[in-house]
């Protein structure tokens, strides 16, 4: 059973905004690439969470992280695991959308 759902939007302002670094992060941190899961986390890229305002999204178990950061989206996630699990009906991002959004694959 896993615990938390983490989605990292793929989307083009988040792309820019650095969701490819909060990814990297991510994967660096658990071991997991994007699309694998282990009984702790379930890790991902979502397509746009239409917070493109807010950005970059991330989202876990359905619970919106706003403006995510490198440097504390460990913690954040934490937090976020204890709410309540949410459905804001966003898909999983497809390997066209990752591959398309060249700002995901920059440093
Ligand atoms: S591009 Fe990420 S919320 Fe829209």
């Amino acid at each position: 059973m896993t615990d938390k759902k983490v989605r990292v939007c793929c989307g083009m302002t988040c792309g820019v905004m650095g969701s490819g670094k909060i990814m990297r992060k991510l994967e660096a941190e658990t071991g997991l690439k994007a699309g694998e899961k282990n009984d702790k986390m379930d890790l991902n890229y979502c397509s746009c969470t239409g917070n493109c305002h807010l950005a970059p999204s991330v989202m876990v178990n359905g619970n919106f992280i706003h403006e995510a950061n490198p440097d504390t989206i460990l913690a954040e996630i934490e937090k976020a695991a204890v709410l309540e699990t949410q459905d804001p009906g966003i898909s999983d991002a497809t390997i066209e959308e990752i591959l398309s959004n060249d700002f995901l694959h920059e440093e």
